[in-house]
């Protein structure tokens, strides 16, 4: 061909990256990988074979890692983590950044071995996933260098267990491994078993700059390794990207271990384009929201809500883009779409478009190589929005459409999801953008872009996209805790006393949106007093009760939407009402604990919901410094709707703790009373009622913590739960909890100093609210 004739068809000529090099590494190995434990390889074992999904040509044989050997990885990283978290912080900086410098000097290598295991193209790993590799342990270098000054009391966990996927194997090993060793863990981490060889040639990074032994141990292998590593008793943290499905199991297997753990899961994230969007900015972002490693990405742009009147002609330039993609060899530097990471998982995309009945399926007209795990850019239309591929995860080059008429209607379409993990808004108008964004349900929403990620800012979760965020301080506090000791908590046993005494001064009741209201069983149980007197009766709430107290927390969302400063002042004037009953409540105290400190419990519970109160309007978020011309704010949301389990051992100061600090940042609450003493809890909701807290914002239970724990977790309509119960439930919570994945606070049986430093933590905020980060691009 001559160059007139190129440029007459300006036909795209091969660009191949050369696999030598990486090849050659695979070779030098003997195309055998041992795992990397305690700084060395092992003899490979029983071994699978890892592929290239462009060809499937087999590039190595892995090992499976046995249960043995999972031991021996979590005993070297227990062995290591002393000494590494006894190191400066400078010195674990220096490691950190002796690996980003590692990972810029071997680049090349790493995006050729990561595009030959996944069969992404070149250009991504090149350009998008190795420099974010690099980037993430050059920030948590500095992460680990400011600990101690940054994060004052904050201590490493101990081991962590990661477990990553196949779509993005270095860079989520690396969104694991940087955040965990800056705060003085050590790690066993476990690539997929189909993406394994970049996490290889990143432990023979580890040697070769120096890493303590033990630090990092990677072992490779499939889900059976993961479960061995998740049971594991010596681990302290699991932290894990995949599924939603295996999200699940990990949250009932460590239910009650009092193991960390942390989930990034699935997503359906909308892509929201408004009819003033810049519609050919907008169809490009959608390339990048969708085919980007060919829609296997957690946050991809999968579901496109477009108003109606531009719908037709979005559709139009969409096609027409579509038909350009260059689908092919991932090794070729100008191809935008390589293959799937296995013809398996090419199947299964196959599988779950063919059994759409009532859409129109459209595949791009672009050539598409034949032989390979490829699969075309697909566009889906005319779903409606219950329809199954509008709800589920593709996880492949697979696009649906909806459309939607007004702002609200774009709002209410995008969070009918059961996901929660990222959002996209398209909208020349500023306020339009502004005004939808921080209404949709989700952990990342970035503003006419797409896809924008940084070290710096947190990247994670609502819903059944899981919990926990990974970069930013919000991330490096997901790998470490609360440095103070704690003590086990000694249950407290409720008073005795003779049934059918005389003495009793009322009965209480439940108090649901805003009214006092009798249980629905019809149950009472009788409360003694020190002296066994009987003081009272409190209703034994139950399933319904339940119910019906989570339908008015969810009613009462405006609360949500109430200035903090509006907070604030319902909060102060909960404190003034208590104050002005004082001495009857404090009366009451003492006649129910026999401690004589009623009056001190009182005087600190005033104090305690001006503590709240005046962090209401203070609990403030962050602009994060990313690399881009604008910002992304990482906005302080509240959870939504709050179970909590009070304590047993401050009765009325535990219960305001959680309460205010709950409403505080505008959740709504559904507090179950401390078992043997629910009058502190139920005399206060007499200070509910003259307080102007609107109806459902607060609703007061009383029964018994072992029976309602399992019920409250296992509510749909819960986000959250909170346990500082002296009764055991803090498992039975983790366990209930994974219907919708709801973010869980239980004490594992240790005891908290309310009325000391823990009762006020700044814990209990980052516990009432989600860290949203709205990235907001600017200029022309
Ligand atoms: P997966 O969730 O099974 O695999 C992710 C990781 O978990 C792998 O390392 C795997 O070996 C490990 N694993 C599997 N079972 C485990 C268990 N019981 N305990 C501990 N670890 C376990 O994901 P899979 O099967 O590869 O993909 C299935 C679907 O999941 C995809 O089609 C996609 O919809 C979704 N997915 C979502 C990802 C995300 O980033 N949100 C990533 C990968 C998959």
């Amino acid at each position: 061909m001559q160059v007139r004739e190129i440029f007459e068809t300006m036909e795209w000529g091969p660009a191949p990256e050369s696999a030598a090099e990486a090849l050659d590494w695979i070779a030098r190995h003997g195309g055998r990988f041992g795992l990397f434990i305690g700084g060395r390889f092992t003899e490979p074992g029983v071994a699978f074979a890892t592929k290239t999904p462009a060809t499937g040509e087999v590039l190595a044989e892995v090992t499976q890692a046995s249960v043995a050997e999972v031991d021996a990885a979590v005993a070297a990283a227990r062995a290591a983590q002393p000494g590494w978290a006894a190191l400066s912080g400078h010195e674990r900086a220096r490691h950190l950044y002796a690996l980003a410098r590692g990972v810029q000097r071997q680049a090349r290598l790493f995006a050729v071995l990561e595009t030959l295991d996944t069969g992404k193209p070149i250009r991504e790993s090149r350009d998008i996933d190795v420099p974010l590799v690099a980037r993430h342990f050059s920030y948590h270098a500095g992460m680990a260098q400011l600990m101690a000054s940054g994060m004052p009391g904050r201590v490493a966990l101990g081991v962590c267990g990661q477990i990553v996927p196949w779509n993005f194997p270095l860079l989520m090993l690396a969104w694991k491994i940087a955040p965990a060793l800056a705060a003085g863990n050590t790690v066993v981490l476990k690539p997929a078993e189909w993406t394994p060889l970049t996490a290889l040639r990143f432990a023979e990074l580890c040697r070769q700059v120096g890493l303590p032994e033990g630090v990092v141990n990677i072992v490779t292998g499939d889900g059976a390794v993961g479960e061995a590593i998740v049971a594991h008793a010596g681990v302290d943290k699991i932290a894990f990207t995949g599924s939603t499905e295996v999200g699940r199991r990990i949250r009932r297997a460590t239910a009650g271990t009092g193991k960390a753990l942390t989930l990034e899961l699935g997503g359906k994230s909308p892509y929201i384009v408004f009819d003033d969007a810049d519609l050919d900015s907008a169809v490009e972002g959608l390339v990048d929201a969708i085919w980007f490693n060919a829609g296997q990405v957690c946050c991809a742009g999968s579901r496109l809500l477009v108003q109606g009147g531009v719908a037709e002609v979005f559709h139009a330039k969409l096609r027409a883009r579509m038909d350009r993609l260059r689908v092919g060899d991932p090794l070729d530097k100008a191809v935008d779409v390589g293959a799937v990471v296995d013809p398996a998982h090419r199947a299964r995309v196959a599988r779950m478009v063919a059994q759409e009945s009532e859409g129109e399926v459209w595949h791009a007209a672009c050539p598409i190589p034949e032989t390979g795990a490829y699969y075309p850019p697909t566009l889906i239309t005319g779903l409606s929005p219950a329809s199954p591929l509008m709800q589920e995860e593709i996880f492949g080059p697979v696009l649906v459409s909806g459309t939607f008429r007004t702002p609200d209607e774009a709002v209410h379409l995008a969070n009918d999801t059961r996901y929660g993990l990222a959002a996209s808004v398209w909208s020349e108008t500023l306020n339009l953008a502004l005004g939808v964004a921080p209404r949709l349900e989700a952990g990342v929403i970035w503003v006419n872009g797409t896809n924008m990620f940084d070290a710096a800012a947190g990247f994670g979760g609502l819903r059944e996209s899981g919990f926990g965020r990974e970069g930013g301080w919000e991330g490096m506090l997901a790998y470490t805790k609360d440095g103070g000791e704690t003590k086990p908590l000694v249950p407290v046993a409720p008073m005795t006393g003779e049934a059918g005494q005389q003495g009793l001064d009322r009965t209480a009741k439940l108090y649901i949106g805003g009214r006092q209201v009798r249980p629905d069983g019809g149950y009472a149980r009788d409360v003694f007093g020190a002296g066994g007197r009987l003081l009272a009766q409190v209703p034994a709430a139950g399933r319904k009760d339940v119910r019906n107290a989570v339908e008015a927390a969810r009613k009462a969302n405006g609360w949500a939407q109430a200035t903090a400063y509006n907070r604030a002042q319902v909060i102060y004037y909960m404190a003034e009402n208590l104050s002005a009953r004082a001495a009857e409540i404090a009366d009451r105290l003492d006649a129910m604990t026999g401690t004589g400190e009623g009056a001190a419990e009182l005087e600190a519970s005033v104090g305690r919901l001006f503590h709240w109160a005046a962090w209401a309007d203070k609990w403030e978020g962050r602009m994060k410094p990313v690399p881009l011309r604008g910002t992304a704010l990482a906005m302080r949301a509240p959870v939504g709707v709050i179970g909590v389990f009070c304590p047993d051992e401050s009765p009325l100061l535990g219960f305001v703790t959680c309460l205010g600090a709950a409403m505080a940042m505008g959740n709504r609450v559904v507090a179950i009373a401390s078992e043997p003493f629910p009058l502190a809890a139920t005399d206060f909701c007499q200070v509910l009622e003259t307080s102007d807290v609107p109806a459902g914002v607060a609703n007061v239970l009383t029964g018994t913590h072992a029976d309602l724990a399992p019920v409250l977790a296992a509510h749909m309509d819960v986000e959250a739960v909170w346990s500082f119960s002296s009764s055991d439930v803090s498992g039975a919570i983790e366990r209930e909890s994974t219907g919708n994945l709801k973010r869980t606070w239980v004490n594992h049986g240790r005891a908290r100093d309310w009325a000391g430093a823990a009762g006020e933590s700044v814990a209990f905020l980052e516990a009432a609210t989600e860290v949203k980060t709205v990235w907001v691009p600017w200029g022309e």
